[in-house]
């Protein structure tokens, strides 16, 4: 009872030390059989050679994200599953980003002048960085500007809704069957419902309202000459899958990066030589072969902190994994947060440095090692968009200014369904350049 107390508080806190050492543990929580990949083979084996048997995702997770995006792809599985994959996955393809980039470039650049006009002031930086990728993914999913209150009105909803849905994930433990209709509290209906009447509202001017003329990605998974007429229904719970896993995770990869940096001068000089040589303009596509320690920060940053910290599995039929007889119903989980710190694997496995990602540096000591945007056939389909973001967005705004932790605030990770530093970030906006043309605003 008392680990499953501290686990609803926090599910990072249940590791005992010995588990950043393990290549495959288990334990039996009340009725339910848990195992736990913590080396590069017993990844491999349940997410990418066997992941048929173990394509879908826990019953917690399920339970936890349903009220918020329904069927959506983040949570399906099987033909539903297998039909929108095939549909969203294009959408943010490597290919694409040529074509994004340029929104991911104005909304850092429409923040950086933000924060230029807040020098000196404490903000919260995970607050700004959720409102920014937010953003981002309106202008290049939807096609239109998520206006400030609306951003603001998800970014809120979204987490407070994590906090809250602490109570599912313990009666899914528990053993309840899956069908078992889950009484939600009123206040996580609440914040679902709020997170979903402005997607909603969005989706509603995109399909056949106001903004008909305005190129929209998210309008193409209607349209029968894409080959994908998903109904309207369908096409609103992957607008929410989109915004849900594409604007939180990378941002908190950035409050985290910002985070690191504040703590390591030596880093953060070598990122502002970097982007200096940018001379003030924003970082664009074309930049991004010259930003490879920003980059490499970025990736560490995804190392140290990966914004998805567990990704779970229900194994459809009883399997053998490193010996241990592994039955029907399991749940397998890939814990990023153990396995990119195993002491086994890594050099130095608590400590940040970007180093490892430079060419000639130490890299990953396997591709099943290094696995912030998962692996096998359900790895992350914006994974280069979330990557080109976070360096696009860390080299506009760290060109002009640099944040600085308040002093004794306490950084404490804790898990909800990402990775967060905390309910708030509150960093302090100093200045660094002035802006080409402009002065330093007061
Ligand atoms: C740094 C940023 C990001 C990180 C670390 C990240 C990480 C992940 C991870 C670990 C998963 C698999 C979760 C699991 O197996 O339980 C996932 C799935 C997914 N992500 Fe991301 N993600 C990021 C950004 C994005 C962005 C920008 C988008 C879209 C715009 C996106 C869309 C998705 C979708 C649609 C899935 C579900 C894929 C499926 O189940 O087939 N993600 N992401």
């Amino acid at each position: 009872m008392r680990l499953l107390r501290t686990a609803r508080e926090n599910l990072l806190a249940i590791w005992p030390e010995t588990t950043f050492s393990k290549e495959f543990f288990g334990h039996t929580l009340l009725r339910r059989s848990l195992f736990i990949c913590n080396s590069p083979d017993t990844v491999r084996q349940v997410f990418v050679d066997d992941a048929a048997n173990f394509e879908r995702k826990s019953p917690q997770q399920r339970h936890a994200l349903r009220p918020l995006i329904g069927d959506g792809l983040f949570i399906s599985d099987g033909d539903v599953w297998r039909e929108r994959r095939r549909a969203v996955a294009p959408l943010t393809h490597v290919s694409r980003l040529p074509e994004l980039a340029p929104a991911m470039t104005q909304a850092a650049t429409e923040r950086r002048d933000l924060w230029v006009r807040c020098t000196g002031q404490e903000i919260d930086v995970l607050g700004h960085m959720a409102e920014m990728t937010a953003d981002v993914i309106c202008r290049t999913i939807f096609g239109s500007q998520l206006g400030h209150a609306a951003a603001r009105t998800v970014v809120t909803a979204f987490s407070e809704y994590q906090a809250l849905i602490g109570q599912m994930d313990l009666l899914s433990l528990l053993g309840l069957p899956d069908m078992i209709p889950r009484l939600h509290g009123r206040r996580i209906r609440a914040s679902a419902e709020r997170i979903q009447t402005v997607v909603s509202n969005l989706m509603t001017d995109i399909l056949k309202g106001a903004r008909k003329d305005e190129p929209s990605l998210i309008r193409s998974l209607s349209d029968p000459a894409s080959g994908h007429a998903l109904s309207a229904e369908a096409v609103r719970n992957e607008a929410s899958v989109l915004f849900m896993a594409g604007h939180e995770t990378t941002a908190n990869t950035l409050a985290w990066a910002w985070f690191l940096l504040s703590q390591d001068p030596e880093t953060e000089a070598r990122l502002h030589a970097e982007v200096d040589q940018l001379a003030g303009q924003p970082a664009t596509y074309a930049d991004l072969p010259a930003l490879r320690f920003t980059r490499a920060v970025i990736e560490e940053t995804l190392r140290l902190f990966p914004p998805v910290p567990i990704q779970a599995r229900e194994a459809r039929e009883a399997r053998t994994i490193a010996e241990r007889e592994v039955p029907a119903g399991a749940i397998v989980m890939l814990v990023p947060w153990l396995l990119h710190r195993h002491k086994l694997l890594w050099d130095q496995p608590d400590s940040f440095i970007p180093d490892r990602f430079m060419p000639g540096g130490s890299g990953v000591p396997s591709r099943y090692a290094y696995v912030p945007f998962s692996i096998g056939p359900r790895i992350c389909t914006g994974a280069a968009f979330g990557l080109t973001e976070a360096v696009l967005c860390l080299a506009t705004l760290a060109q002009t200014v640099r944040l600085t932790l308040r002093p004794g605030w306490p950084v404490m990770p804790v898990c909800r369904l990402t990775l967060r530093p905390g309910e708030r970030l509150p960093m302090r906006i100093e200045p660094r350049l002035p802006l080409a043309g402009k002065g330093l605003a007061a």
